[in-house]
């Protein structure tokens, strides 16, 4: 597989091209019974004096009751070339599909947490931190209608970042 474990102050790249624009799969759940999705909204920095990266996932994924009942997730960054299978766990739901089967990614455990072969990134989180969004807590209202005028709200999932492993 060829990762290499990398120190956070060695990464490279532009968080905001990297998370919003390349996108990548958050994963939770054991080799028996987990589930991945698309992400393109996220955070990584630093929260109470440790590397953390926050994600956003809206009640109704399927992948939400794996990050409520998982102690530690994976986050993998791609390549373009797997553009394809992103769209794909980001259109549907792992209710109805085998997204690993359809898209022809390589489920594998990295320090014991489910994550991807083909990964060109993957992040190794330990979730310390939830919270559900507020309807009140929005100070435009107009950006509280556009994005859940009819969709449930996101929970938060902060991850304290406990490895990342980078391909060779
Ligand atoms: C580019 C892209 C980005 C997405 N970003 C998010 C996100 O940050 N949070 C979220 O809850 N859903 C996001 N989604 C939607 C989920 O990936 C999608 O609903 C997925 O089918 C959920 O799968 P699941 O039901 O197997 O969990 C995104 C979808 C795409 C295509």
């Amino acid at each position: 597989m060829n990762f290499v474990k990398k120190e956070i102050a060695e990464l490279k790249g532009n968080p905001f091209t990297q998370i919003g624009e390349d996108w990548y799969l958050i994963t939770a759940g054991t080799k028996e019974h987990y589930n991945t999705m698309t992400a393109s909204w996220g955070f990584m920095g630093v929260m109470w004096g440790k590397p953390t990266f926050i994600c956003a996932v809206r009640t109704n994924r399927y992948t939400y009751s794996f990050m409520e009942e998982s102690e530690v997730f994976t986050l993998c960054f791609f390549e373009k070339a797997y553009r394809p299978a992103l769209q794909f766990c980001g259109t549907k739901s792992g209710r109805d599909h085998d997204k690993a089967k359809e898209t022809g990614l390589t489920p594998i455990e990295i320090d014991g947490v489910m994550a991807f072969a083909e990964a060109s990134r993957i992040f190794v989180c330990k979730k310390c931190y939830s919270e559900m969004m507020k309807e009140e807590a929005f100070t435009e209202s107009a950006v509280y209608d556009k994005w859940y005028g009819t969709d449930p709200l996101h929970k938060q999932f902060f991850g304290e970042i406990l490895a990342v492993y980078e391909k060779e």
